[in-house]
């Protein structure tokens, strides 16, 4: 008898998911992906940086798994919304939640609310299209932007805002957002690390990347580019020597210029109608390996600050969340009986695409293992369920003519191979006419 499963969510994850059901020899299995945008792929469409086109094109790999005759993908339905977790065990023998993680952590420090001050999580979604994030939602208007964190995030959004609007021209920028880029007033841009170079979670490639921007000078404090000791990863030892290399380095005269700084906390966002300044502390390593401050103190005089200092995931209606791991408690992937996770969602927001899949394939292991030869118990889907409430999923075809759509702007536009299409309405239209 076939096993019917329920993926909740479109991202690597989820799509790794499948492709693990419906790869494995031991079961016949139909796959359901089931996506609360009418588009699939996560974050690789809504979060991988434009200008990474490279990265972008795992979705051509991706698409391959979307395609296969026992996979279906259900856009524009959302667990919590459209459907309860009853509704998804009613009807599947199995669940796999594959929601990612969509929001930012907090900072916990004054000032966090004020205009201008901007979590990296929407800035992306702007710059990436997203419909939860209106085009017209940012202005690039002050001189000065402060990005707190020093992840590979934080290097996204530092190059997003030091490029030119020409050098992402040939990108899926929606033409509203390259619009504002274009009119982007940022001269300097402050990149700050609470902790030392050693301990940056950047990759060396990324890092790289920022020292070969056209358009902007790069400058380190050779006294914030010291580290103590030696021992460290190859990762690390390069990141070091790349730092160190711009410390040495004399500014150009570029239009814009990137500070990146080190073992500075954020303290206060200053400002009373909106954004003015960052205070920061200087901080050090206690003897238990803590960032503590010194007490010495600099502001920056920044008009924006943005807060990229990691994403997390929300809790799924009916679904066990922990508030301390911020994910949902898992052995290998099972949650309950014929529930499991995969993702960010299971292990946290870490790791890169590829990561999701192994992490998959364990939890589909698990899944096997518990299910395998068992007597089915779904009733084969949720399709009457859905229509019953009056939702209409927007099927795979859909989803390419929206994609024709999008290529078809960019060669209007005379921009690359696509341009996004912004909002819920314009996609329907598009896919729906
Ligand atoms: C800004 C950014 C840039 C990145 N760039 C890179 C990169 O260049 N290279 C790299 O290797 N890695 C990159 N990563 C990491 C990579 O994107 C993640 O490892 C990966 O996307 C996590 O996959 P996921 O499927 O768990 O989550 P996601 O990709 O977030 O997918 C989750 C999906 O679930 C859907 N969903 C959420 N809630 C519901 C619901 N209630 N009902 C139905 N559907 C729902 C969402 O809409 C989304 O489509 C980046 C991450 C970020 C944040
Ligand atoms: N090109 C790529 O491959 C790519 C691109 C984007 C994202 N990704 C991946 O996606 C994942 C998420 O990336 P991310 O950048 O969001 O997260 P991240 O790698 O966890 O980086 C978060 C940064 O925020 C800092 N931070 C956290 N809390 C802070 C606080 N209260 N005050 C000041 N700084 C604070 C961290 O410093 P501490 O270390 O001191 O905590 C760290 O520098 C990562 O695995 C990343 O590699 C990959």
């Amino acid at each position: 008898m076939t096993l019917h499963v329920a993926v909740i969510g479109s991202g690597p994850a989820g799509i790794y998911t499948a492709e693990a059901l419906v790869k494995q020899s031991q079961e016949p299995v139909l796959v359901d992906v089931l996506e609360r945008l009418p588009t699939p792929y996560g974050l690789v469409r809504y979060g991988v940086a434009p200008d990474h086109t490279s990265i972008k094109s795992i979705a051509n790999y991706l698409r391959k798994v979307l395609e296969l005759p026992e996979v279906r993908f259900l856009g524009g339905v959302t667990l919590g919304e459209h459907l309860t977790v009853e509704d998804l065990l009613g009807g599947y023998d199995a669940v796999v939640y594959c929601t990612g993680a969509m929001v930012d952590r907090k900072l916990g420090i004054p000032g966090e609310d004020l205009p201008g001050s901007v979590a990296a999580t929407d800035f992306v979604n702007w710059y990436c299209g997203h419909p939860d994030v209106d085009p017209d939602r940012f202005t690039l208007d002050s001189s000065e932007v402060a990005v707190i964190g020093v992840g590979n995030v934080a290097v996204d959004v530092v190059r997003i805002l030091a490029k030119t609007s020409d050098e992402l021209r040939s990108t899926d920028v929606p033409h509203d957002v390259l619009e504002r880029l274009e009119d982007s007033q940022v001269k300097a841009i402050h990149m700050v690390g609470r902790r030392g170079p050693e301990h940056a979670k950047f990759t060396l490639k990324e890092l790289r990347e920022l020292g070969e921007l056209a358009n902007a000078d790069v400058c380190v404090r050779p006294e914030e580019a010291v580290v103590l000791g030696a021992d460290f990863p190859r990762q690390v030892q390069g990141n070091i020597k790349v730092l160190q290399s711009w410390a040495a380095r004399e500014p150009v005269g570029r239009p814009r210029r990137l500070d990146v700084r080190f073992w500075l906390r954020p303290v206060e966002i200053l400002g009373t109608e909106r954004v003015e300044g960052l205070r920061l502390e200087r901080t050090r390593l206690s003897e238990e390996g803590r960032v503590v401050g010194t007490g010495e103190f600099e502001t920056l005089p920044v008009g924006m600050v943005l807060r990229s200092v990691g994403y997390q995931s929300v809790p799924l209606p009916g679904v066990p969340f922990s508030e301390q791991s911020m994910t949902v408690p898992n052995e290998a992937g099972r949650v309950r009986d014929r529930e499991y996770v995969a993702g960010w969602l299971k292990r946290g927001p870490t790791g890169v695409i590829g990561t999701n899949k192994s992490d998959a394939a364990e939890t589909v292991r698990t899944l096997l293992a518990d299910l395998g030869g068992r007597k089915r118990v779904g009733d084969g889907g949720v399709d009457a369920l859905l229509a019953a409430r009056g939702v209409r999923p927007i099927t795979y075809d859909e989803w390419l003519a929206i994609e024709a759509a999008e290529a078809e702007l960019a060669r209007s536009l005379g921009r690359g191979e696509r341009v996004k299409l912004v909002g819920l309405e314009a996609m329907l239209r598009a896919c729906r006419p």
